[in-house]
């Protein structure tokens, strides 16, 4: 193909969805696309042909650009024509005139107002953090497996990051899990402390209907004078009580993290669960926080105790409205928010 015929092609050419959107795209300009035979073959030109000819390349380019984006608005109007039956014209004035939190909003703000009610204070850290907040201070030491367990996606050391305050010899990385402000929260406030820290994490996990790689937890530290798994269990049967209703049980399973020692598992059971009606769930992870975490942040471990605990909001919100698939929260489906 030259370029002229590369133009004809797009013009013609109507792909209907992203995927035939992206053939037709790469066909023309991608890696082995027709522009790029083209421009490789410039080379092979007399020099005084070649400032033209790239002169003409660029021009093509920029009008394939422009035809691109055009298709792109067809396929994005066709797909809302799909979910809504009907053309989207935002201009026109809603039916009903308020707006809706979506609903992963509404379920941390519920979260975050049963634990404001009985003293905690809402705390909150960066999703870009440097892996000694995150993995370090928390006591999960370099060789640990529990940093692979984490799956963790690594920024390049050498990068830089326009507003994160960065240090030249620090990794970077996006939180694994909200822990990581328990530990910023404990370095800015001596004891005793009650914060919740709900907030994004990610991990590298592969998306399906109960994974995604960006999703939010929730996080609880308390510290104080002689606190015990019975402060702990007893906080967490109120919260999940004001959650999901008196009939709710819980039980704690035995379990491992780096930074709670003794470490559990949290499972409930409620009669009121749809298909998971009466069944044992497991919900949260959760122990009494480990001496050495203290020992990172400067709290005396002999004079203050405390307990934490995590969980994922998109599973308390899929239990609590009976959502079987992660990804309806992601995909901005009307009907669904
Ligand atoms: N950070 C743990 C996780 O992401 C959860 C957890 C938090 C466990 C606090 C214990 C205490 O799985």
């Amino acid at each position: 193909m030259n370029i002229d015929t590369i133009l004809i092609e797009a013009k013609t050419g109507r792909p209907t969805t992203r995927a035939a959107f992206e053939a037709y795209k790469a066909k023309l300009v991608g890696a082995n696309g027709a522009l790029t035979q083209v421009i490789k073959g410039i080379g092979k030109l007399p020099p005084e042909e070649r400032p033209a000819a790239g002169q003409a390349i660029n021009q093509v380019k920029k009008e394939l650009e422009s035809i691109f984006n055009e298709r792109l608005v067809e396929i994005e109007a066709q797909e809302r024509k799909a979910v809504l039956g009907t053309p989207v014209d935002p201009n026109l004035p809603t039916r009903d005139k308020r707006g809706r939190l979506h609903p992963l909003t509404q379920v941390r703000n519920q979260l975050t107002e049963i634990f404001a009610k009985i003293g905690f204070v809402v705390a909150e850290g960066p999703e870009i953090e440097s892996e000694w907040y995150c993995l370090d201070a928390l006591n999960i030491p370099q060789d640990h497996p529990a940093r692979d367990a984490q799956d963790t996606l690594y920024f390049p050391k050498q990068l830089k990051m326009g507003n994160v305050n960065k240090k030249a010899d620090e990794q970077y990385i996006l939180r694994t899990h909200t822990s990581s402000v328990q530990i910023r929260a404990m370095l800015k406030n001596p004891p005793p402390l009650r914060i919740i820290a709900p907030g994004r994490v990610f991990r590298r996990d592969t998306v399906d209907a109960t994974h995604s790689a960006c999703f939010h937890q929730i996080e609880g530290l308390y510290v104080d004078k002689g606190v015990t798994v019975c402060d702990l269990k007893d906080v967490l049967d109120h919260f999940l009580k004001e959650l999901f209703g008196n009939k709710v049980e819980i039980r704690l399973r035995p379990s491992f993290f780096p930074f709670t020692e003794p470490s559990f598992e949290l499972d409930l059971k409620s009669p009121h669960m749809g298909a998971l009606s009466n069944q044992w769930i497991e919900i949260l992870g959760c122990g009494i926080v480990d001496p050495a975490v203290f020992d990172s942040v400067g709290y005396d471990s002999h004079v203050w105790s405390g307990y934490a605990f995590g969980a994922g909001i998109e599973r308390i919100a899929m239990l609590l409205y009976g959502i079987d698939d992660v990804r309806l929260f992601y995909q901005n489906d009307l009907r669904f928010l």
